[in-house]
């Protein structure tokens, strides 16, 4: 039975070494081929990708979009059904996040100038957001993807989608569109996502600020209330949209793009463009007209992800979800609904029920290796109209300010929260908290005034240090995880540890707290993911060790909450339990090509094929110096191809089951 878990699970295979080649590096054994890269055809109409950015705007409705992020499997049936165990043919769901590097996807880079080219705006529109192809296995356990298929779909910043749960129809998110703020256009900066168990793909919107701008004297415009809520979300007034987006005309796919009053309603502008996004949206892969839902109880920040707790019949459907910005917060939802297995293949209808009503929480964390969910409902921890920092009408307030409500509870501010992922053997959540820097995570010495969101270390984010080489606070981030109390998902208290602390395994031994080697020494862990196996694979994203190596994938075989009972003081006055690496539970896997960042991977069921993804190889060239010309070098080791984001696929040369 190929969904048994290994037990005990051990690596088994021989670490890859750091190294700044331009190819993806695998353990010796191990074999990757290319599935798709952007600007890939998804279908027979369109030309095959050109390497000179001829492609039309409008063929990216129907190509493989840009900067490959989150990405999920679903298992296909021969009747178009989703089936958690099938291995060998299925429906691969993929973020395109953001428009990497702009001098590829255009003929000769973006054209410069205030007012941006129309067709090459609308170009980025349609490679954001996200791919849905059927893949299918080739070769031995390879998979490709079957162009044509009728599974194929693109879902893009311009797509039409539905608001449901508390804040549908709320006032904020009126605009020309949808003058009864019950609908949007597009999904944006898909950064990380989930899966539910009734077999749909969950997309979530992290750095929307990235297309986003507002008007110079908006705020004299706007209610009080209004501007502290754009304010915290860091959209404040004169604030140019980076990417120009709302520069080429006053047509509707693009003056959309400004967040800012114009007309003499909400219904007449695009004033509510910020609190279209932050959302996390539901899609059915499975059905290729199905309209995406933007699920709003589940709240609004830069949302890296939702990761699911294994479903339990008669329990809540549980989200794990994290706010990627510096000092910012870990959230829970909880569903009202229990889980009945009957629903699985229930589509969007199914999402509803399960995500449209459930209780929001964010993560506080004691010194003392506890923590508590604060419960974010209207009406509850002075979450009403009197509260001193923001006064809430309803919970679709609550739900569009989450982070107003974040903090006017307590909540404990983090190292940046990227991905989560959930232990399937034993429950318990894990999280990256990629990196903080000084001017957030302030010296704990230090006798100024905390200004902003400024916050000294504490027991869950306890590192200030200075690397050496310019960076001080954490540069290198941790892995935080955590055990609900009773094992219950609906619990409101739990207990945490530090998991592994990034370092570089040369560092001295108070920043080196894991006891990293050079076999598993590492910076920035960003992607996180368990497979089915209760395999832990940690993605990296770093700036502060990209002068040695090229950003990295590791295996790791994690224990549980307590393990270890390592004390490490901090600071000189704070001690942390946290548990040691060793080279047989944590292992370089892979290594990718230049400049790039190693996002999203998800495994098949049976463990023998492994998706996994580059974005922004080449983020640092030009198109006369492009740094990188992967996916192409893979198989032709000077080329001089333009870089690409892609999805690689990992296989075992002897067609055993991956890691092990
Ligand atoms: Fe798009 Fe938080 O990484
Ligand atoms: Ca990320
Ligand atoms: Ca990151
Ligand atoms: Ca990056």
């Amino acid at each position: 039975d190929s969904s048994s878990p290994v037990t005990p699970l051990a690596l088994g295979f021989a670490a890859v070494a750091k190294n700044k080649n331009d190819v993806v590096t695998v353990p010796e054994g191990y074999q990757v081929s290319i599935l798709h890269a952007l600007g890939d055809p998804m279908h027979y109409a369109d030309s095959s990708w050109q390497n000179n950015g001829s492609e039309t705007a409008d063929s990216y409705n129907r190509r493989i979009g840009d900067g490959h992020d989150g990405m999920y499997y679903f298992g296909l049936t021969e009747d178009g059904k989703y089936d958690a165990n099938r291995s060998d043919r299925g429906l691969l769901c993929v973020n395109h996040e953001y428009v990497v590097s702009p001098y590829v996807m255009h003929p000769a880079g973006r054209t410069a100038g205030a007012a941006r080219v129309a067709s090459e705006v609308e170009k980025e529109i349609y490679a954001h957001g996200v791919s849905v192809a059927e893949v299918k296995r080739s070769t031995g356990n390879d998979m490709t993807m079957v162009r044509g298929s009728k599974f194929n779909r693109r879902i893009t910043s311009a797509t039409e989608m539905t608001f449901s749960g508390p804040a549908k129809g709320n006032e904020w998110l009126k605009t020309k569109f949808s003058a009864d703020g019950t609908k949007t256009r597009g999904t944006n900066n898909n950064c990380a996502n989930g899966y539910t168990p009734w077999g749909t793909y969950l997309t979530c919107e992290e750095n929307w600020l990235n297309v986003v701008g507002r008007a110079a004297g908006d705020n004299a415009k706007r209610v009080a209330k209004d501007v502290a809520s754009l304010n915290r979300y860091g959209l404040t007034e004169n604030r140019k949209n980076p990417y120009g987006w709302d520069t080429p005309g006053t047509d509707d796919l693009f003056a959309r793009w400004t967040s800012s009053v114009v007309g003499a309603t909400a219904a007449d502008d695009y004033r509510n463009t910020a609190n279209n996004f932050g959302w996390v949206v539901e899609i059915d892969p499975f059905n290729n007209t199905s309209v995406p839902a933007k699920r709003t109880a589940l709240g609004r920040f830069n949302h890296e992800g939702a990761w699911p707790a294994p479903a339990v019949v008669g329990q809540p459907i549980v989200m794990y979800q994290g706010d990627d910005a510096r000092n910012e917060y870990i959230y829970k939802f909880v569903s009202k609904a229990l889980w009945d297995p009957k629903d699985v293949n229930g589509g969007l209808a199914a999402g509803a029920k399960y995500l449209d009503e459930g209780t929001l929480y964010v993560a506080k964390f004691s010194a003392d290796g506890t923590g508590t969910w604060l419960e974010l409902t209207f009406g509850k921890n002075g979450l009403d109209a009197n509260n001193a920092l923001f006064a809430f009408a309803n919970q679709g307030d609550v739900v569009i300010n989450t982070r107003l409500a974040a903090d006017s509870l307590g909540a404990t501010k983090m190292d940046r929260p990227e991905w989560g992922a959930v232990n399937p053997l034993n429950g318990e959540v894990y999280m990256t908290l990629t990196n903080n820097n000084s001017s957030n995570r302030v010296d704990p010495a230090s006798t100024a005034a905390l200004t902003g969101r400024q916050a000294k270390p504490d027991a869950a984010n306890p590192r200030f240090y200075d690397d050496g080489e310019g960076n001080k606070s954490n540069p290198n981030g941790h892995i935080i995880r955590w055990k609900e109390d009773a094992g219950s998902v609906a619990a409101t208290k739990f207990a945490w540890d530090i998991y592994l602390f990034g370092a570089e395994n040369d560092a001295a031994a108070n920043v080196n707290l894991s006891g990293l080697t050079a076999v598993n020494d590492f910076s920035s862990p960003d992607g996180l993911y368990f497979d089915h196996r209760g395999m832990l694979w940690i993605q990296t994203d770093d700036g502060a060790y990209t002068d040695v190596t090229n950003c990295m994938m590791l295996a790791a075989v994690p224990g549980k909450v307590g393990d270890g009972g390592k004390a490490i003081a901090v600071g000189g006055t704070q001690t942390i339990k946290g548990a040691n690496a060793t080279e047989n539970t944590v292992r370089r896997f892979l290594v990718g090509p230049k400049d790039c960042e190693i996002t999203g991977v998800v495994v098949t069921p049976d463990g023998k094929t492994m998706f996994c993804n580059v974005q922004h190889p080449g983020e640092d060239g030009t198109l006369a110096n492009p740094n990188s010309a992967w996916p192409d070098t893979q198989t032709h080791a000077a080329s001089t191809k333009r870089p690409r984001s892609a999805t690689f696929v990992v296989t075992r040369k002897d067609g055993g089951t991956i890691a092990v």
